[in-house]
């Protein structure tokens, strides 16, 4: 038989033959992680609760693609039972799926609050204790939770994200110890991202601007001057994490904004 693309690449790469879960990627960050780790090698189970861009992606990187909302708590143990049966184990979970309306802490409504929460930090929460038994039987695994610089400034438009965001950070140093105390050579990190250009900021951007990124006369330009980065930037962070090139790192929050968030600047006002 005529090895596929994807069974080439499963044989060498920077993560060959490691099987990579990734909530969330049918678009954006999610979808560039996915097309990173298959590039070097891993063999991907894609979810999302779009699934026609979902299947896209996943024909896109010989991954495959379930749908799933990250919310809810029951679709969790049967989806890792389901990548431990059909690939042998699982050795990287991206915690990836998420959703930013705009709102602060005057205008944010309950049900908001607790769809926010739902998305973020229920489902990190129900994926991290899925998967760390999952991954400990599969002799350790890492795991890459989104979090976002929203956790470490003040963004008044996004207050119930910015509390996901910093809950999520917590949550994964008590993962990485546990995990570190477990000796169960399972490593946990968040990743803290600025602005990186998919339709989840190209949304914030129209809403604040009242301006289309992408109908720009050059949206690369625009995209840059902005301050703004790629998603590439973030999914190679992810490969670097998921890869064993990372093995003494755990509990970490890695900053990915090119300075934005640590620049100080003087008011003139
Ligand atoms: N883009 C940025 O600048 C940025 C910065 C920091 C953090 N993040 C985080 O990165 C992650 C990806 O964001 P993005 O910018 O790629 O956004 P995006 O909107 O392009 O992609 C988010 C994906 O999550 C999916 N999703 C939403 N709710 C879901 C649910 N309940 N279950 C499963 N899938 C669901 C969406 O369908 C979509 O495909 C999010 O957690 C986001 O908060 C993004």
């Amino acid at each position: 038989m005529t090895p596929t693309a994807a069974d080439e690449s499963a044989t060498r790469g920077r993560v060959a033959g490691r099987v990579a879960l990734i909530t969330g990627a049918a678009s954006g960050l999610g979808k560039a992680d996915a097309l990173r780790l298959a590039d070097e090698g891993a063999r991907v189970v894609l979810t999302d609760v779009n699934e026609q861009a979902g299947r896209d992606v996943a024909d896109a990187c010989g991954g495959e693609f379930v749908l799933q909302d990250v919310a809810d708590v029951t679709t969790w143990v049967p989806l890792i039972e389901h990548v431990v049966d059909a690939y042998g184990g699982l050795d990287i979970l991206v915690n990836n799926a998420g959703i930013a309306p705009i709102a602060n802490i005057e205008t944010t409504t309950t049900d908001e609050w607790r769809r926010v929460m739902g998305v973020h930090l229920d489902g990190t929460f129900f994926g991290c204790r899925a998967a760390i038994p999952a991954m400990a039987s599969s002799g350790g695994g890492s795991i890459i939770n989104m979090s976002s610089i929203a956790a470490r400034v003040g963004l008044s438009e996004h207050l119930t994200y910015s509390a996901a965001k910093g809950a999520i950070a917590a949550m994964t140093r008590s993962i990485a110890v546990h995990c570190r105390q477990q000796k169960n050579l399972v490593r946990c990190n968040a990743l803290q991202p600025g602005s990186i250009s998919t339709p989840m900021v190209h949304a914030a951007v129209e809403t604040v601007t009242g301006l289309n990124m992408m109908d720009q006369p050059d949206p690369e330009a625009f995209r840059i001057a902005m301050g703004i980065g790629e998603p590439i930037d973030v999914a190679n962070m992810v490969l670097f994490l998921a890869s064993d090139e990372s093995k003494h790192i755990n509990g970490a929050e890695i900053v990915i904004d090119n300075g934005d968030s640590v620049e100080y600047s003087v008011s003139s006002s």
